[in-house]
């Protein structure tokens, strides 16, 4: 989460210029203001009202437009950022911060601020090769100026190779890792959430009643706490929260290939109600009424998505957190499951139906550890959250 941080977002002039609006918009969803600056030359390739409208407050184009001289001038612009982006960095931009010039406003920003600086470079494979370019980019790093990509691909020009401005989400994350605060700041956290659909036939599926609200709630508190959050759902019926990247899988199979793509991770919390077992026979025909006759379905088990990562060999996440869903002898059971799957801690629940629980709005719950139960008073999954998210930030230290 970057709530209440201010990036200063200097857009140069370059194709990859459109990218910065989507920029702008993951940067605000995820609570920073954005101040934006446009360069003569970016203003060619994006509209000021379009990057205005975007960031919700005036764009500023150029040193001699800015008539707020008297109450912002260029230096207080350029210092009131926690941090300053430029995205695209141009070649030519990148050439003038490295000699020293300050001929525009953008250039004088970033001449006259003492905020760390984040280049997105953007530009043609030759330009980015060029040694006059390698130069610049060596001196920079060595100014301590952060880089986010570029990205090697085809270009906008049809020639391949190393140039592409980074992808928005990507700058985000470079921007997270740099402002995050909060003590999971720095910190890489898988959460699955939601239930998962398992296919009967093209149109029917199995699935479960869980509404993805205890794992929303936490990949919520983890972001909030300053972590990155990689949130895998299932279908489910709460919206994700904002600040987390979201894969989005059906299947048992699928959200297994989503964690193990996401790992490495400092920790991973598995909520999601897994579906135990998927139709052997789904096929890609829909099963029709023959006369009578019932179908009859055949199942194999899903693969255990908490138990195979806790017990990897290389790379498992250092605290591995399971839920238990169980409706009679819930430390028990918990306990024991627990051990099975190899995991650091399970949070037990009671789902038998008089709790309300799942799909409701609040949850008891009873946390096993290497030390015993320790049972939570009932709360709201919120506050479940807050008090798990608490206890994952004091174990990672
Ligand atoms: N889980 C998983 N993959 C599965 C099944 C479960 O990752 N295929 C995870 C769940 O996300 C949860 C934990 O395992 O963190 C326990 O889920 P639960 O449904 O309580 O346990 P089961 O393994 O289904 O055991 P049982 O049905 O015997 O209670």
């Amino acid at each position: 989460m970057l709530a209440g941080k201010r990036v200063l977002l200097i857009i140069g002039g370059g194709i990859a210029a459109y990218k910065a609006l989507d920029l702008i918009r993951r940067l605000r969803e995820r609570g920073a203001a954005v101040t934006p600056v446009l360069t003569r030359a970016g203003a060619e390739f994006v509209t000021p009202l379009s990057v205005s409208a975007l960031a919700g407050m005036k764009v500023f184009h150029d040193l001699f437009d800015l008539t707020d001289e008297a109450e912002m001038g260029h230096i207080e612009l350029s210092r009131s950022a926690d941090l300053i982006v430029v995205a695209p960095a141009t070649a030519d931009l990148m050439a003038k911060m490295a000699g020293g010039q300050a001929d525009d406003l953008a250039s004088t920003l970033l001449l006259a601020t003492d905020t760390e600086v984040l280049l997105a470079p953007a530009m043609n494979v030759r330009m980015w090769e060029h040694a006059a370019t390698q130069r610049n980019t060596a001196t920079l790093k060595d100014d301590g100026i952060g880089f986010v990509g570029p990205n090697a691909g085809d270009m906008a020009c049809g020639e391949h190779g190393p140039g592409r401005m980074s992808e928005p989400l990507e700058i985000v994350a470079a921007v997270e890792a740099r402002l995050a605060q909060g003590p999971l700041a720095g910190r890489r956290v898988i959460v699955t959430s939601g239930p998962t659909h398992e296919p009967i036939d093209p149109v029917r599926y199995i699935a479960n009643r869980s509404s993805g609200a205890q794992g929303t709630a936490i990949a919520r508190a983890l972001a909030g706490a300053g972590a990155e959050v990689v949130f895998v759902t299932g279908p489910a019926d709460v919206p994700p929260p904002d600040g987390v990247e979201v894969v989005a899988v059906e299947t048992a199979q699928e959200m297994l290939e989503a964690v193990e793509a996401a790992l490495p991770a400092d920790a991973a919390v598995f909520a999601a109600a897994v579906a135990d077992w998927r139709v052997a026979s789904a096929g890609a025909r829909k099963i029709k009424k023959e006369g009578g006759k019932l179908p009859v379905l055949e199942f194999a088990e899903n693969p255990d998505i908490l138990a195979t990562i806790s017990r990897m060999e290389a790379g498992r996440p250092p605290l591995v957190v399971g839920f238990a869903a169980e409706t009679d002898d819930v430390v028990d059971h918990a306990t024991a499951k627990r051990a099975r799957k190899g995991c650091d801690w399970i949070v037990a629940n009671d789902v038998s139906p008089a709790t309300g629980i799942m799909g409701g709005a609040e949850n008891a719950v009873t946390l096993i550890t290497a030390d015993g139960a320790e049972a939570w008073p009932r709360m709201s999954k919120a506050d479940v959250a807050q008090r798990l998210v608490a206890r994952i930030a004091e174990a990672l230290g």
